[in-house]
């Protein structure tokens, strides 16, 4: 069972990893203090004990997931595994996008992008709005106080989601309990394979049928694209890149939705530089990427040959942890990097990711957080917090950075 934890290992003597957040507009402490004196240094995991580096500079992440000689690998021995399922069973199942290196990443990430181009998700754009206007509509009827978490930043993506990929938003409870799951630091291994293999034979029922009878949607375009000689990818791994999507492409989203709105309740001269200019909306989409960064150590890779970076040498087989939330809050880079200050030149973030692996689903999540950071305070201009700030319950158990509830009112 995994704990976050901010103290030293006692066998390593190493910080144990993760580190916990103190405040949801910060990354942990402890990141701060690496970056000033050790900015590659070395953590023991809580998972497994594992020892892995960490990378605290900005200039250190972002050449480290750029190296070819870095792997994603997740089944390879120095991985930095965080997510407690064995071994074993990672390596019996196919490996989805963001573990695969060149060349199969190559093959299946030129299946997926023509599916997420500015222009596909530009046609997407209204009925996103549409979604997000009924929600809103319904958040009104219901009057304050609401979970906005529960009403407005989970709905829109998966709604987006399902209708992008063509299944019943009906299943949506599914799939919001299977990434619960998976991204949970408590979850127990017998629990996490149940619902692998119930998402395996749900996924496999949706491959079937759209196979036997497609549509306009991601899934048959899919199927249908890898007709071409230049795919072929087994179905085994068209099935991984759905659920991939299934699980990557909701509970991300729905984070960053409800902490953009906390960050632009907290910080009502951003919000009013928002409502002036509908052009800094997306600044401010941006800036609150990069102020929350948070996937952060969904960047983790592992050498495949001794790599020296900055003077020091990361042995071939050594897990390495490329910290987005650090990178995004090195003062050097961003200066005062915990100010939401959405006039910044925030866009050079790396909450996405940066090189080869960089996020798929980035133009659909950045017309997302636009649009409802724009629509809901245009239609609820008195929305305020129904509950002290420092009362605001962050998803500590999660390993993806978010907020459990968001009690708002008007
Ligand atoms: C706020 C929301 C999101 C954040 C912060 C985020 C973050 C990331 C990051 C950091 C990576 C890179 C991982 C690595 O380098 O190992 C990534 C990859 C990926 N993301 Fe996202 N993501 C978000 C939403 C989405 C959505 C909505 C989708 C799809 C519907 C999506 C699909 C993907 C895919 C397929 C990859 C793998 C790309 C590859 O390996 O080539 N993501 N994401």
């Amino acid at each position: 069972m995994t704990e976050t934890a901010d103290v030293e290992s006692a066998s390593t003597g190493h910080p144990a990893f993760p580190m916990a957040r103190k405040c949801p507009f910060s990354p942990p402490e402890e990141y701060a203090r690496l970056r000033e004196t050790e900015p590659i240094s070395k953590v023991t995991l809580t998972q497994n004990g594992r020892t892995v580096w960490l990378l605290t500079k900005y200039e250190h992440v972002r050449a480290v997931l750029a190296d070819p000689r870095m792997s994603a690998d997740i089944t390879a021995d120095g991985y930095p595994l965080m997510i407690p399922v064995p071994i074993e069973i990672l390596r019996s199942v196919p490996r989805a996008l963001f573990h695969l290196d060149p060349p199969q990443h190559t093959v299946q990430r030129r299946l997926l992008m023509p599916e997420f181009t500015v222009r596909r998700v530009e046609a997407m754009r209204a009925r996103t709005q549409e979604i997000t206007d009924e929600r809103i509509s319904a958040i009104l009827e219901h009057g304050g106080p609401v979970d906005l978490v529960a009403e407005l930043a989970l709905p829109i993506p998966s709604q987006a989601i399902c209708e992008l990929l063509g299944i019943p938003f009906e299943d949506r409870h599914f799939f919001h309990e299977y990434t619960a799951g998976i991204i949970g630091k408590n979850t127990d291994q017998d629990a996490i394979l149940a619902r692998e293999m119930e998402m395996a034979a749900y996924i496999d029922r949706l491959l079937d049928a759209r196979e036997k009878e497609p549509g306009d949607d991601l899934i048959s375009h899919l199927l249908m694209r890898n007709r071409e000689p230049a795919f072929g990818v087994e179905r085994g791994d068209i099935g991984i890149l759905v659920r991939a999507l299934i699980a990557g492409g909701h509970e991300t989203t729905a984070n960053m939705i409800s902490l953009g709105v906390l960050a632009l309740l907290a910080n009502p001269d951003q919000l009013a530089l928002v409502r002036e200019d509908r052009a800094l909306a997306a600044r401010a989409v941006d800036e609150a990427l990069r102020l929350f960064s948070i996937s952060d150590f969904g960047t983790s890779r592992v050498a495949t040959e001794d790599i020296e970076l900055d003077g020091i040498v990361i042995r071939k087989g050594e897990g390495v942890i490329a910290s987005m939330a650090a990178a995004d809050h090195d003062p050097s880079v961003f200066a005062d990097p915990g100010r939401f200050d959405i006039r910044r030149e925030a866009a050079k973030h790396v909450a996405f990711g940066h090189g080869i692996h960089q996020c798929s689903g980035q133009s659909l999540v950045r017309m997302e957080l636009e649009i409802v950071f724009t629509t809901l305070f245009d239609r609820i201009p008195g929305l305020r917090l129904a509950v002290p700030l420092e009362e605001v319950p962050m998803k500590t158990e999660s390993l993806i950075h978010g907020l459990r509830e968001l009690m708002v009112t008007w």
